[in-house]
């Protein structure tokens, strides 16, 4: 398997570490450790490996599966990765809603081939009847991320359950990516609720503001979790220790208060960016979650130019569309720190004033 660079990570890592200030990270501000019990006794792998019985029987009785249905992983980024893994064969083809995160097209690209669905400002909205036309006989999954990361478009029931049908006509599979879903002010029920022939994966780096407890999981079938099972054998064995006993308190008896100030953080600093875009005449789609796609200021030949610009002159990384396939936009994450996003803000202010 050949995977190309993973572009984003690879703009991060040129710019990230010398920054002042990082208005693209796409969580929302991390919690810190000492609001959760620490105390897992020995620190050992997780037995049996693919996670605590009892949590995965909690988060099997969200999506309304069984507990054997669910996988816990390393952060969502090793749910998806495994899934695409263990279940695509070579020339197996996969339909994937583009801009999105870039693992979700490159993997399976790497594995078998991949149609690109791309979806369109100002409201991103996704024609099931274009998913439909690029169906081939050897098509085995549709992919999206939703909410979407970049553009925070939230694609409702009625548009799932067309996927989902559409899939089952076509024996294949829908794998959406819900890593943001509990951002979301009033989520709507997760894929894998809808049937079989869905697939979630999600985990609490995102929506909980919990990335360094690298806890992800995957909701599939039995066939589909017991394949991703045996792959992860070859990559992790288990899920972290420490990392499931701090999700567990994540998603248990924390989960409202946490969920609670998060999407009130969202709201706040989504108001602020709001204001500012509007204020520069820049177009947006306002977002669910806590990453936005805004267009580039007027001056600039692309992302890549505003932002590799910007970070030469004011220290501010934001992650250009180009990136994601789209170079009239970049991506802004508005989930950090309420005063460093007005600091960043300014910045990139003073940045569009001086060029123009
Ligand atoms: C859509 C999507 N999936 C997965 C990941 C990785 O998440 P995790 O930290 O849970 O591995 C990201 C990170 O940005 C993401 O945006």
């Amino acid at each position: 398997m050949e995977l190309p660079p993973f572009e984003l990570e690879r703009w991060f890592d040129e710019y990230e570490p010398d920054a002042d200030l990082m208005l693209a990270e796409s969580g929302v501000r991390s919690l810190p450790v000492d609001r959760f019990d620490l105390d897992v006794g020995e620190l050992g792998y997780v037995i049996p490996t693919d996670g605590d019985p009892e949590f995965r029987a909690e988060i099997a009785e969200r999506y309304g599966r069984d507990t054997e249905e669910v996988v816990l992983t390393c952060g969502t980024q090793e749910a998806d990765f495994l899934t695409f893994a263990s279940f695509l064969d070579e020339g197996d083809h996969s339909v994937v809603v583009s801009p999105t995160y870039q693992s979700l097209a490159s993997v399976p690209g790497a594995v078998g081939e991949v149609s690109e669905i791309r979806t369109e400002p100002p409201e991103w909205d996704l024609p099931v009847d274009a998913v439909a036309e690029a169906m081939r006989p050897e098509t085995r999954l549709v992919v999206l991320t939703n909410p979407s990361n970049p553009t925070g478009k939230y694609l409702g029931p009625e548009t799932m359950r067309a996927l989902y049908d559409l899939v089952a006509e076509h024996d294949a599979y829908l794998l959406v990516d819900e890593v943001y879903r509990m951002l979301a002010e009033e989520p709507h029920p997760p894929a894998a609720a809808l049937g079989p022939r869905a697939i979630s994966t999600a985990g609490v780096s995102k929506s909980y503001g919990l990335a360094g407890a690298r806890l992800g999981w995957v909701v599939a079938s039995p066939e589909i979790a017991d394949a991703v099972r045996k792959w992860k054998d070859y990559t992790t064995i288990s899920p972290p220790m420490l990392g499931s006993h701090i999700a567990r308190q994540a998603l248990g008896e924390q989960e409202e208060d946490i969920l609670a100030a998060n999407r009130a953080h969202a709201r706040a600093n989504r108001e602020r960016l709001a204001d500012f875009l509007d204020r520069h005449g820049l177009d947006w789609f306002e977002p669910t979650g806590v990453n936005g796609f805004p267009t580039v200021p007027d001056g600039f030949e692309s992302g890549e130019e505003f932002c590799r610009s910007l970070f030469e002159a004011e220290s501010v990384v934001l992650a250009p569309g180009d990136v994601f396939g789209y170079s009239d936009r970049f991506r802004i994450g508005f989930g950090l720190p309420t005063e460093e996003l007005e600091e960043g803000l300014d910045r990139i202010a003073r940045h569009i004033g001086a060029t123009r």
